[in-house]
Formats: structure tokens, C-alpha cells, sequence
């Protein structure tokens, strides 16, 4: 009687597990930027399609472990009743509790785990640990799916397009107050109307003050005293015309949509509220500013700055009251240096990182600060910025109005006419007023950061283009009155853009714990059930159990009940042995019927005979089972003969009580 070799349940649980932890590692490096649909453009260009494959990927994990769990559990289930029903090294045969193979049966629901766990009948501590564990297994698959969707984020990235020559640009460089001459002429150009929008440009800085610090006004109360806590910062990657002005112009790749400049050095802006005990030095740190106006001299400021630190400056900016630029007095009648001034603070450092601009409007789309390179200080001279504006708006202090001289009648920038008529005078109400005061806030932040982004080396130059004349090029041309350009270190490529699902560290640590864990215990059953299986003699593997657990159950077990071990259900292994081809075994399957027995109390005496079970009720009202140990209600089921009802297959004859379990196992 020699069972077919059945290679494919043998081996069915480890490809499970095999395939499991495939998927795992798959899902895992899904949810780690999606790295196995990084190359699939179509997948990438929406943010829906990566969650929706991430999803796809730990369900499918999901599945396989519900799989392999109960796989193995079955293989634990049944290698619990094959070896129970061996003869063990003790020579002993002990049945293996019903509750415990309850207990590891798929069939059982959530409930009767329950049950079998906290009910007081059931005194078996295997039972309640194998109900335990089911139900710990239970969780663990939805709990995994939960865990890795939890904190899932959809970030964008970009793949650069390889070009056979890498194009370098230009990361910002340390100012120079020299260049500030180059812009003759182009002051109010640049400067222009919407000058206090200069650092909230799309296009050349991300506002990166945090939410909470946002919503505070930016002013400064009466006496310089600040009590908002006012704070800004800002990252300042520059404009792309001036960091990678040719591939601007370069018509290669246009469906790619993006400039990616890589290892860009970038300026990290801080503004606070200025501090009132801060003393400017009227004859170094200060300049006064005026311009004409049709002739007229209206008006005019006065800027000082001062360095705290080599890169921390305070300013001061204080303006030209009515009631003295109404006379034209504004550079002769001084008593207005002494007025309360408008004050900031500002602290500059040099920040590496990654900036995508868009390719159509210039604005930029996305930026990543380089954690390798920590920020540097980027030291800012007081005097390099007011030398700076000397040069940019003719200071009429030191240049031109010298020895109180009249201010020539068209002066060249007429920028600080400009200044002076939008920046509101300082009074307790204009201080205490959200919208003036934050207006001009972002006057003095503008104000301190312009001279630093457009002095620097080269910058005008940068945007000549490199064409040659004849043996003249125009680049070498403008070599004597602009300054050169400086080292190209920053990498730029077209790129196209692409969504990342990025799981929290935490939560994708916890979900490779826990799925990890439980494979691991499905390898550990499986190596622990093959070992015991080969030390009991005469079991060196398990025989063929069909991937029905019910046609198992009633071919293959005896169920017998107490210490003289009454058989109370004989299973039929020989019905099954007949089929070695699954086919044949289906055939038959599909040629049984099932009947409900109908309860037990609707049951005539005859209709039991019927059945062929012989009940012997023993005096006990009921007859029922009662918990098993006690010895009062006790069950008195002495004699039960198994039910034969299909003449093909009889028992092969070797059923009947006292027999012990009797296994289908080739021996
Ligand atoms: C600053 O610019 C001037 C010319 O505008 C140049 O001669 C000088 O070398 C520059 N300084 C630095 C440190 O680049
Ligand atoms: C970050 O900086 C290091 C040099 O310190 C550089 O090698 C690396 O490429 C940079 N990373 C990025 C993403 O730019
Ligand atoms: C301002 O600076 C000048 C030049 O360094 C110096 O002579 C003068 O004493 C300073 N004034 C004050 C008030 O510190
Ligand atoms: C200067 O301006 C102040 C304030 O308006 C005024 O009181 C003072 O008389 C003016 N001085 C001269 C010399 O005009
Ligand atoms: C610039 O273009 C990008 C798309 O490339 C778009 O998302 C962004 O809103 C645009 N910004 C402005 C200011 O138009």
C-alpha cells in the first residue's frame, strides 16, 4: 500500500515562500521611490499611477502571505496529527486534541478561535496557544497592508537625460561690490516696480518659513522692539537664465520638461526683526539716497548697515519726512537721520542643493538641499552692500553731492524717488499695521539681498552669448568692462519628471519586521515539522493529503473519544488511496453528495439506525458531550460503528474502537 510520491505539496509551501518573500522585497523596494517602475514612463508621469502600483504590490504580497501562512499552518495542522497518531520515541500514541486540531483548521472562524481561547471548557494550554496564534496570524496580513499604505508620500523626482557632453553652469558666488558698476544704466531695470517681490520670485527663491512663522506680521513695533517674532527664510538657487544661460536656448529633448541643476550652490536666507540696540555709525555704515524727479529733488532715504557677524548684517532704513522734502531740504536739513528707523536682520550661508526649473515658465518646481554638504556661512561685507548701492543708485552722499553741492538736475537712477515714495513713514500706527509693516519688510529684505545675487562675478556677462564675428568673439569682446565669468560647478540636464512613493522609514521598518517575522516563522515550522517528521520512525515525509482540508478529515482521521479510546468517526484512507491522479480524485469527489443529518432531537430512534450509528445513551439525560475531564457527565458513548454508506469504497475493514488512529501512510 504505497502511497503516490506527491513532489508538488512537499515543495508547494516553500515556493510559497519563496514567492512571498519575493513579493515582500518587491513591495518593499516599491514603497522605497519606487524603484521597479522608475524606468516606465507612462507609470511615472502621475501621481495616482505610483500609488496605485505600490498598492498593487503589497496586496499581491499581502496574498501570497495569507497563503503561506495557511499553508503552513496547514502543514503544521496536520504533521500535529500525523505525529500524535505515530508511534513516538516514548512508544506512546496519544491522539491529538480535537480543539487542537480546531484550533489550526482553516474552517474555524475568528469567533470560535475566540471561543476555543477564553472559553473555560476548553482546558487544553496547546489549544489556546494554537487559537492564539491563529488569530495573531490572522492580523497579520491586514495589519502589513495598513502599515505599508500608512505613511506613504508621493514625491516628485526627476531622471536626467544623459547627454553625450554634460553642460556645467554656475552656482552662486561670493558677493563682489566691485561688479555693481557693470550695471550702469540698468539700475531701474533691474530693480524695477516689483521690488519688494524680489525674494518671493518663483522663479529665483523658495519661501521655506515655516507655516506657523508665516502667519505672523513682519513689522516692527514702536522703539524697534519687535514682538511678533517675526521671522522669514529662504532658499535662493538664482534665476536660470544667469545659473545655466545657454541650455536655455537649446532646443534638444523637448519633451523633456524640466532643468535639473545638481550640486548647486544656493544662498540660505534668514530675516528677523531688527534690534533697536544696535548703533550705526552715521559717517561708515550709513548713505543717504536721493533722485530727481523732473528735475525736482523729492525725497530721499537713508540705509545704514552694520555687520554683526561676517554674515549677519543689521539695517536701518529711515526716509525723508514731507514736511522737509517739501522744501527740497532732504540732503541739507539732517535732523532726520535721527528719526526711529524701520531695522532688520539678516544672516546669509552658502546651501548645496538639487533645483528643478521648469522648462516653460523658468519657475522652480522643486529643490532638495544636498545633507552632505552642510551650509556654510557666506560672509557679506556692511560696506560691500552700501558700496554696491553707491554704484547702483549714484549715492548722492559720497559721489556726487559732496560739500553739500546741489544734486546734478537728472540724476541717473531714479530708483530712490521710487524707494522713498512707497516706504511708508515710521509711525506707532504704520508699525502696528500688519500690511505696512510687512510691505516693508520685504522693501528691506529685497533691499539687502539684490546687491548680493547681482553682484557677483560675471553675471552680465554670462548672458552674452558665445558667438564669434569673424575671428572676434563677442564673449572676448566684452571682456574689458565686464567682469569674468566664474567656475561652472553646478551639473545641469534636461529632465523629465517623475512621481516617487517614499514610505516613512519607520513604518516601512515596522512593515519588513512584521512580514519578515512571519515568514520567518512559516520557515521555522516548516524546518522544525521536516525534522520531527524524519526523527519518528517510519514518517520520513508526510503522505498525500489532498488541498482539501474536509476530504483530509474524513479520509484520513480517526476521531476517538476519552481513555479507551472509542472511535467515534473512522476515517476511509483507502477511498482516497485508489486515486493517485488529482483528476481521478476530482471525478470522485464529484460523485459524492452531502446531506445535512438534520439535529439531533428531530431524530427518531429509527432514523438514527438509519445513519448506522449506535448511540448508547448510558442514562445520561441528553447524552451530550460534556467538558471533558469531568467525570459526572462524562461521555458514555460505548460502541460507534462508522458510517459505510457507499458500497464502492468499503472501509477497507479495519475500523473499530480501540483500534487507534489509524493513518493512510505508506510504512
Ligand atoms: C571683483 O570684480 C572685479 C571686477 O569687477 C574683479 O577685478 C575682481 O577680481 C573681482 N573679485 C573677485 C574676488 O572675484
Ligand atoms: C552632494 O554633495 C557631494 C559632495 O559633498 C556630491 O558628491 C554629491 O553628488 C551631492 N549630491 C547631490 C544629490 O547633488
Ligand atoms: C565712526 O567711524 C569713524 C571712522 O571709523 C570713527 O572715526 C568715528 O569715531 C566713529 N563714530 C562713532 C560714534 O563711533
Ligand atoms: C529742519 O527740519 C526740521 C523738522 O522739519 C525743522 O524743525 C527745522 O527747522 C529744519 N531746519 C532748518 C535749518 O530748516
Ligand atoms: C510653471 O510651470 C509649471 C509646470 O511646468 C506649473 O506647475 C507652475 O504652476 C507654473 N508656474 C507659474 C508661476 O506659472
Amino acid at each position: 500500500m504505497a502511497y503516490p510520491r506527491c513532489c508538488t505539496c512537499i515543495h508547494h509551501g516553500w515556493l510559497l515562500i519563496l514567492l512571498t518573500t519575493c513579493l515582500l522585497l518587491l513591495t518593499t523596494l516599491q514603497a522605497s521611490g519606487s524603484v521597479l517602475t522608475r524606468n516606465f514612463h507612462l507609470v511615472n508621469q502621475s501621481r495616482s499611477y505610483s500609488i496605485f502600483f505600490l498598492r498593487t504590490f503589497s496586496e499581491l504580497s499581502g496574498l501570497a502571505l495569507a497563503a503561506t501562512l495557511s499553508a503552513t499552518l496547514e502543514r503544521l495542522k496536520w504533521a500535529m496529527v500525523m505525529l500524535s497518531g505515530a508511534k513516538g520515541g516514548r512508544g506512546a500514541r496519544t491522539a491529538l486534541g480535537f480543539v487542537e486540531f480546531l484550533a489550526l483548521d482553516e474552517a474555524t472562524t475568528g469567533l470560535g478561535l475566540l471561543k476555543l481561547l477564553f472559553s473555560p471548557s476548553v482546558s487544553s494550554f496547546r489549544a489556546k496557544m494554537c487559537s492564539l496564534a491563529r488569530l495573531a496570524l490572522m492580523i497579520v496580513v491586514p495589519v502589513t497592508g495598513i502599515l505599508i499604505m500608512s505613511r506613504v508620500d508621493v514625491q516628485p523626482a526627476f531622471s536626467p537625460v544623459s547627454m553625450a557632453s554634460p553642460y556645467s553652469g554656475y552656482g552662486l558666488q561670493p558677493m563682489n561690490a566691485s561688479t555693481a558698476l557693470e550695471y550702469f544704466g540698468f539700475t531701474d531695470i533691474i530693480f524695477g516696480s516689483k521690488f519688494s517681490a524680489f525674494l518671493s520670485g518663483p522663479s529665483r527663491s523658495v519661501d521655506l518659513t515655516p507655516e506657523s512663522q508665516r502667519e505672523k506680521p513682519c513689522g516692527l513695533n514702536v522703539g524697534g522692539a519687535d514682538r511678533s517674532g517675526c521671522h522669514r527664510e529662504y532658499f535662493f538657487p538664482g534665476d536660470a537664465m544667469y545659473i545655466m544661460p545657454e541650455i536655455l536656448t537649446d532646443p534638444r529633448y523637448p519633451d523633456a520638461p524640466v532643468f535639473f541643476a545638481d550640486d548647486h550652490r544656493g544662498l540660505y536666507l534668514e530675516f528677523d526683526a531688527g534690534d533697536l540696540n544696535i548703533v550705526f555709525n552715521s559717517t561708515t555704515d550709513c548713505r543717504v539716497y536721493s533722485g530727481r524727479y523732473m528735475g525736482y529733488q523729492i525725497g530721499a532715504v537713508r540705509l545704514c548697515v552694520v555687520n554683526k557677524d561676517s554674515n549677519v548684517l543689521y539695517a536701518g532704513l529711515v526716509k525723508c519726512p514731507g514736511e522737509i522734502s517739501i522744501q527740497q531740504q532732504c540732503l541739507t536739513n539732517l535732523t532726520w537721520h535721527q528719526d526711529p528707523s524701520w531695522l532688520i536682520k539678516m544672516s546669509t550661508s552658502f546651501q548645496y542643493a538639487s533645483v528643478a526649473y521648469s522648462r516653460m515658465n523658468s519657475s522652480i518646481l522643486w529643490h532638495s538641499f544636498n545633507t552632505s554638504r552642510p551650509s556654510t556661512p557666506a560672509a557679506v561685507l556692511s560696506t560691500d552692500i552700501l558700496k554696491a548701492y553707491d554704484s547702483l543708485l549714484f549715492d548722492t552722499t559720497t559721489l556726487l553731492h559732496q560739500n553739500n553741492t546741489p544734486l546734478p538736475l537728472f540724476s541717473g537712477s531714479s530708483f530712490p524717488t521710487m524707494l522713498w515714495l512707497s516706504i511708508p513713514d515710521f509711525t506707532e500706527d504704520n508699525a502696528n499695521n500688519p500690511e505696512v509693516a510687512s510691505t516693508l519688510f520685504s522693501v528691506m529684505q529685497s533691499l539687502l539681498s539684490m546687491p548680493l545675487y547681482y553682484c557677483q562675478t560675471g553675471m552680465l556677462r554670462r548672458l552674452v552669448p558665445g558667438l564669434t564675428y569673424g575671428d572676434v568673439s563677442l564673449n572676448e569682446a566684452v571682456s574689458d568692462f565686464l567682469s569674468p565669468v566664474p567656475p561652472r560647478l553646478t551639473h545641469v540636464s534636461f529632465a523629465y519628471q517623475r512621481f516617487e512613493t517614499v514610505a516613512n522609514s519607520a513604518t516601512l521598518i515596522a512593515y519588513v519586521a512584521v512580514s519578515g517575522a512571519a515568514v520567518l516563522f512559516c520557515i521555522v515550522v516548516r524546518v522544525a515539522v521536516g525534522i520531527l517528521a524524519v526523527q519518528r520512525r517510519g514518517y520520513e515525509r508526510m503522505p498525500d493529503l489532498s488541498s482539501f482540508g474536509a476530504v483530509n478529515l474524513f479520509t484520513h482521521c480517526t476521531v476517538e473519544h476519552g481513555e479507551q479510546r472509542v472511535v467515534v468517526y473512522q476515517g476511509q484512507p483507502d477511498a482516497v488511496a485508489k486515486f493517485e491522479q488529482n483528476s481521478v480524485l476530482l471525478g470522485w469527489l464529484s460523485s459524492l453528495g452531502i446531506r445535512w443529518t438534520g439535529s439531533r432531537r428531530s431524530m427518531d430512534e429509527e432514523e438514527m439506525q438509519s445513519f448506522n450509528w449506535t448511540w448508547n445513551h448510558g442514562g445520561h439525560a441528553g447524552g451530550r458531550y460534556g467538558a471533558p475531564g469531568n467525570g459526572s457527565s462524562s461521555p458514555s458513548l460505548q460502541t460507534l460503528q462508522p458510517h459505510v454508506q457507499s458500497p464502492e469504497i468499503p472501509l477497507a475493514g479495519h475500523g473499530g474502537p480501540k483500534r487507534g488512529p489509524y493513518w493512510g501512510v505508506a510504512i
